[in-house]
Order: C-alpha cells, then sequence, then structure tokens
C-alpha cells in the first residue's frame, strides 16, 4: 500500500469527487452545481436552490410548484417527537436538542431502501420540512410553551418565523431569512459534510446521516461559530475597544471569531452577501450599534491579520442579521443546520451513487509488546 503523509485535519487531501459545489478561495468565489452563489442570493428561493443541490438541476416550475407543494404538507411532526422534545431540559443546548429529534425520526421512518428513488425523495422532503419544526417547537417549549402548528398558507421561510414568533413575519425578514438559507446550504467538503458522507457510507439511515452532521456543525470551531461572535461583539461594547481587543487576542494567540476559513484567504462571499443584507435590515428596522463594532473588527483585522489571508467568514455578519430578526442567540447554530441538511442529503445522495464505506488508515505512535502488569502493582 503507499504510504502517505500525515496531514492533521486532513487539509488538502479529497475525501471525495464531487459535483455539487465548489470554492475558489483565493477569488472569493463560491458555486452550487455551477451557478454563483450571487446570483442564486438574487434570484432563487431557499427551496429552489435545495432542489438545485439534490437533483442536479434547477427545476421546471412545475416540479418546483411539486416540491414545495411536497415539503408544505409535511412540515407537522408527529405528537409523539413533540411529547419527546417536551421531557428535553430547557437549559440543553438547541443544537443537542435537535440532533436527538433528528435521529428520534429514524425510528419512526425505519424502513431503509435505499436504492429506491421514491424513498430518497420522500426522505429529503421529510427532513427539509420537519427540521424547522422542530427547532421552533425546542424554542417555544423550553420557554413552557405549547409548539405553534405550521400555516401551510406560508412560504418555507415565512413560515418558520411564524412558528419562532407566534406572528407573521415581515416581507422583508422573510426574504432576507431566505438569502440567509441559500447562503448557508452548501459549502464543499467541510466538517458537518464529511461527517454526514462517512455516515452515509455504511448505509444507515437519512436520519443518522444528517444527526451525525448536526452534531458536527455544533461546535464553536465550524457552526457554532456565529453565536461566539455576538458574545464577542457584545463583550467588546464600544467601537473604542476594539483595537485592544483584538491586540490582546493577537498577543495570546486566540482565535478571534468569525475570521478565517481554511479555504478561503480573502473575505468570504457569503459575508459580502450577509454584511449588505444587514444593511438593509438596519435601514428598515433601526441602526444596531453592534454594526460599528463589527466593521471596525474588520478594519483592525485586515490591518493586522491580512497577510496570513484572514478575514470575515460567513459566521461574522450572520449572527447580526439573526440578531435585528429578534432570533436568540443560542438558535443561530440551528438555523444553519436547517438550511445545511439540504446539503448534507445532497451528499447522502452523491455519496449512494457511487458508495465505498470510508475507512481511512492510521500512523500508529504507540508502543508494542509491553507486558500486562496486574492491578495491585500499578
Ligand atoms: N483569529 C486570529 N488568527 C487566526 C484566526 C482567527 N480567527 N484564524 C486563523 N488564524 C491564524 C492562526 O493563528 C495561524 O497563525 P500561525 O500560522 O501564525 O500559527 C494561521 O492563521 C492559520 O490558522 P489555522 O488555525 O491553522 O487555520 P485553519 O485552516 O486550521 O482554521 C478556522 C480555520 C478553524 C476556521 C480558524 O480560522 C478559526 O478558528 N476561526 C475562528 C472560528 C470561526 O470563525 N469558525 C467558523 C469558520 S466558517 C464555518 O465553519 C461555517
Amino acid at each position: 500500500m503507499m504510504v502517505c503523509e500525515y496531514k492533521p485535519g486532513l487539509e488538502g487531501i479529497p475525501a471525495a469527487q464531487s459535483s455539487i459545489s465548489y470554492v475558489d478561495g483565493q477569488k472569493g468565489i463560491l458555486e452550487y452545481r455551477g451557478i454563483r452563489i450571487e446570483e442564486l442570493a438574487e434570484k432563487s428561493t431557499f427551496l429552489e436552490t435545495a432542489y438545485l443541490l439534490i437533483w442536479g438541476e434547477l427545476p421546471s416550475k412545475e416540479e418546483l410548484e411539486a416540491f414545495e407543494h411536497e415539503v408544505r404538507y409535511h412540515r407537522r411532526i408527529k405528537y409523539r417527537i413533540r411529547d419527546m422534545m417536551k421531557c428535553f431540559p430547557e437549559s440543553g443546548h438547541p443544537m443537542d436538542a435537535l440532533q436527538a429529534s433528528a435521529a428520534a425520526l429514524g425510528l419512526f421512518y425505519s424502513l431503509r431502501d435505499l436504492h429506491n428513488p421514491a424513498y430518497i425523495r420522500d426522505s429529503v422532503v421529510r427532513l427539509i420540512a420537519t427540521i424547522p419544526t422542530m427547532v421552533a417547537a425546542f424554542q417555544l417549549m423550553r420557554k413552557g410553551n405549547d409548539p405553534v402548528r405550521p400555516r401551510d398558507d406560508l412560504d418555507y421561510s415565512a413560515n418558520f418565523l411564524y412558528m419562532l414568533n407566534e406572528q407573521e413575519p415581515d416581507p422583508l425578514a422573510a426574504r432576507i431569512f431566505d438569502i440567509c438559507l441559500i447562503l448557508h446550504v452548501e459549502h464543499t467538503m467541510n466538517a458537518s459534510t464529511f461527517s454526514a458522507r462517512v455516515t452515509a457510507s455504511t448505509l444507515t439511515d437519512p436520519y443518522a446521516v444528517v444527526a451525525s452532521a448536526v452534531g458536527t456543525l455544533g461546535g464553536p470551531l465550524h457552526g457554532g461559530a456565529n453565536e461566539e461572535v455576538i458574545q464577542m461583539l457584545e463583550n467588546i461594547g464600544s467601537v473604542e475597544n476594539v483595537r485592544p481587543y483584538i491586540q490582546d487576542c493577537l498577543e495570546r494567540k486566540a482565535k478571534i471569531m468569525g475570521f478565517g476559513h481554511r479555504v478561503y484567504k480573502v473575505k468570504d462571499p457569503r459575508a459580502t452577501i450577509l454584511q449588505k443584507l444587514a444593511e438593509q435590515l438596519f435601514e428598515k428596522f433601526g441602526h444596531d450599534k453592534f454594526y460599528d463594532i463589527a466593521q471596525e473588527m474588520e478594519r483592525v483585522v485586515e490591518e493586522k491579520l491580512a497577510s496570513k489571508g484572514i478575514y470575515p467568514n460567513v459566521d461574522f455578519y450572520s449572527g447580526l442579521v439573526y440578531r435585528k430578526m429578534g432570533i436568540p442567540t443560542d438558535l443561530f447554530t440551528p438555523i444553519f443546520a436547517i438550511a445545511r441538511v439540504a446539503g448534507w442529503l445532497a451528499h447522502w445522495k452523491e455519496q449512494l451513487a457511487e458508495n465505498r464505506i470510508f475507512r481511512p488508515t492510521q500512523i500508529y505512535n504507540g508502543r508494542h509488546e509491553i507486558p500486562y502488569t496486574p492491578i495491585e502493582q500499578r
């Protein structure tokens, strides 16, 4: 067998062949199935983009209507899932609640007919449709309220915001939220997608695939960074405190949240779009002082770290957008999962098409031939 050099974090090692998305980290380009995200953010919807990623082509009008219809009518969750979620501790993180609920779906839909396109489609529809319902249900139940039933007359994003706040959202806020989902839906071979593909490669069910990816997305070096960005902005508190804060981080060699990316060495194109969306929200619903702090951070970090290719990533401005919509900070990562589930499912489908179970190797650096020491002699 060929002996390869060990690369921590598998940096630069291809883990799959994929035609789902493409990133040029030097030029700041992100494409889904060959289409630039700027174009999709302007012209598409989340469900249309999800369809594109999963089935490879933009849907016709009829195909899109059929997909939207199916998702709309699968939004309700079984009362047993809801009752199970009621038993979750209110202090638990919503990502943990989501991971448990996504895995529990597999108990109700235990058939594994992975070669049947109808099974694939049903699973895709069910996961995309119910994950927002589960996120909103946990949010209400942890406050002691009953969950709100989904509304069939509302579009995907408007319905989620309605279930969360028990009132119909402003149309601009709903459209901006939908664009945020488009921006988060897919991003090549990141940690959670890798996790999804490894799990998929064992031919388990799609609920286990999504549950494993949700668990991976929750960490602060991945999806969890957007929560930490808001905490950081709150801790900094004023524009004057930005420079000393960054100086201190650099001296302690601490990571500045919302900056840096394994692939992008320029500003993440999603951050550029999100910044514009944040500005639209502030224009309509009032300014946010944390935006001034964020802009100053971007200036100072560029001054200090541009030579290392450290610029804002997708998480830097997404939190400001969600915060302005009144969404609690610990729902930011579950919202990331609402979007990313479509990307994970595209990878699930692609993995199944040419599956080989993941079984990498390791470089053993432990000991050999050690005699067993009886417990009383240790
Ligand atoms: N703040 C300060 N310095 C940084 C940052 C940062 N956010 N990110 C990287 N660097 C520096 C490192 O200290 C290192 O410097 P050195 O060469 O002098 O030691 C150099 O840049 C390379 O950094 P690595 O950690 O090796 O880069 P890696 O590709 O492994 O990490 C990561 C990428 C995890 C995203 C990192 O930039 C980070 O931790 N950022 C903050 C957390 C964050 O925002 N995560 C969200 C990422 S986007 C997403 O997952 C959706």
